[in-house]
């Protein structure tokens, strides 16, 4: 038996944020982005909290890839504030050091209490308002860990479009290309169902029609809000069918080499579709292609690619995340953005490949890949 549910009631539209102030809580943690704090974003937050005479306290102390270390420091904080209620607002690594503080809380002795957890994303990317999932670092092995378990799931997401305004371009695209690579991953995984599928299929759609016109104009209000909702249907997808071999393999060139999440996941999505559909530049025409085929052909007809048959369909889907990227000033392989040098790459790579096939969203991948199949990938990538 399967089930779908929305766990997480979510709160968009005018006066979104307003919900705040009717929040029934004694004391709350507010977890921020440092960027939050500096851009005075956080008023937002801070406004209603003090206009319904809310007792709050502020924790910042958030980095992007959040590393277990500071994880532990924002544990401490929680602990101190003895607040019922966290409210979170940042991006994904806000959001996901609040979820991951908050499960280790709930699993020390004396702290059972449920505490409330409020998401409000200022990127349109992680989904991660949604999601059961918290990715945490671990600098030491050079490696990020998801955890994933329903317990995670933030009780309440807040959609609010002027939150999201101030997202520069480079980081409009590695995010706007993180919520088509859940999409898609969502799509094509062993564990998508009709429900998942219209998640992805309406995200897919709206980041055809809306991403580059909100990397081309941060005052595009309506492509923002279009682009926000999509990162969050798209979430709420993979929640139900996971990913697959891109985010496993992108997460351990973010813990590795600190390429930002979303630019990671872009880089090898053509490579990937690739390797899934079991095509590459050499492929003849077979008889038969696996059911992801399929799957990538109907995506790309959403977005409006249509070609004479089914692979070649699928190729104008890899030409057009190739195309995307190049339109948004996007680096197309590793070598390109000084991150390390080609020795430092290349050495690292059988130890990646290991963490990509450990990785848990890679069991849901529609292809199985082997360790070689995966070093092949790294490979193309530089
Ligand atoms: N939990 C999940 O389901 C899930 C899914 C995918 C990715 N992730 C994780 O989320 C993290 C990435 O999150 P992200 O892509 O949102 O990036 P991020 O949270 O790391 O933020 C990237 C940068 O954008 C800045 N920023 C945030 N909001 C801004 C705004 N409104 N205006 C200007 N700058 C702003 C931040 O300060 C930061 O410097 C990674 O750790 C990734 O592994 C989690
Ligand atoms: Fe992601």
């Amino acid at each position: 038996m399967k089930t779908f549910d929305i766990k997480t009631k979510i709160n968009f539209g005018e006066s979104a944020l307003d919900r705040l102030e009717t929040l029934e809580s004694n004391k709350i943690l507010v977890v921020a982005d440092p960027f939050v704090i500096k851009s005075g974003l956080i008023d937002h937050v801070t406004s209603r909290l003090e206009r319904a005479e809310k007792k709050y306290d502020i924790f910042s102390d958030v980095v992007p890839d959040p590393p277990i270390t500071k994880i532990s420091v924002g544990v401490k904080a929680l602990v101190e504030s003895g607040a019922d209620t966290i409210v979170t607002i940042g991006g994904g690594s806000a959001i996901d050091s609040a979820k991951a503080m908050r499960e280790v809380v709930a699993k020390m002795p004396g702290h059972e209490a449920h505490i409330r957890l409020i998401a409000i994303p200022t990127t349109s990317g992680t989904g991660s308002e949604v999601t059961a999932f918290s990715v945490v670092s671990d600098p030491e092995h050079g490696t990020k860990i998801p955890l994933v378990d329903d317990s995670i799931l933030p009780d309440e997401a807040i959609l609010d479009v002027d939150l999201v305004k101030t997202v520069p371009p480079g980081i409009t695209a590695d995010t706007g290309m993180d919520v088509l690579t859940h999409a898609i991953e969502a799509y094509v995984s062993t564990e998508n169902d009709e429900f998942s599928a219209a998640l992805a299929e309406k995200a897919v759609e709206i980041v055809g029609s809306f991403l580059l016109r909100s990397y081309l104009d941060n005052n595009d209000t309506h492509a923002r809000r279009k682009m926000m909702n999509a990162s969050c249907l798209a979430g709420i997808a993979f929640n139900h069918a996971s990913l697959g071999l891109n985010h496993g393999m992108a997460h351990q060139l973010g813990a590795k080499f600190h390429i930002p999440h979303g630019r990671a996941n872009a880089m090898l999505l053509p490579l990937v579709i690739q390797f899934n559909s079991d095509i590459n530049k050499h492929s003849k025409s077979k008889a038969e292609y696996p059911n992801q085929v399929r799957k990538y052909a109907t995506l790309a007809r959403l977005l409006g690619l249509q070609n004479f048959n089914t692979i070649t369909t699928v190729r104008a889907l890899v030409n057009w995340v190739e195309f995307m990227m190049k339109e948004m000033d996007m680096p197309l392989c590793v070598s390109t953005m000084n991150v390390c040098s080609r020795e430092e790459y290349f050495a690292a790579i059988p130890e990646m490949a290991e963490a990509a096939m450990e990785d848990s969203c890679t069991a849901t991948n529609p292809r199985t890949p082997t360790k070689e199949d995966i070093m092949k990938i790294y490979i193309d990538l530089w």
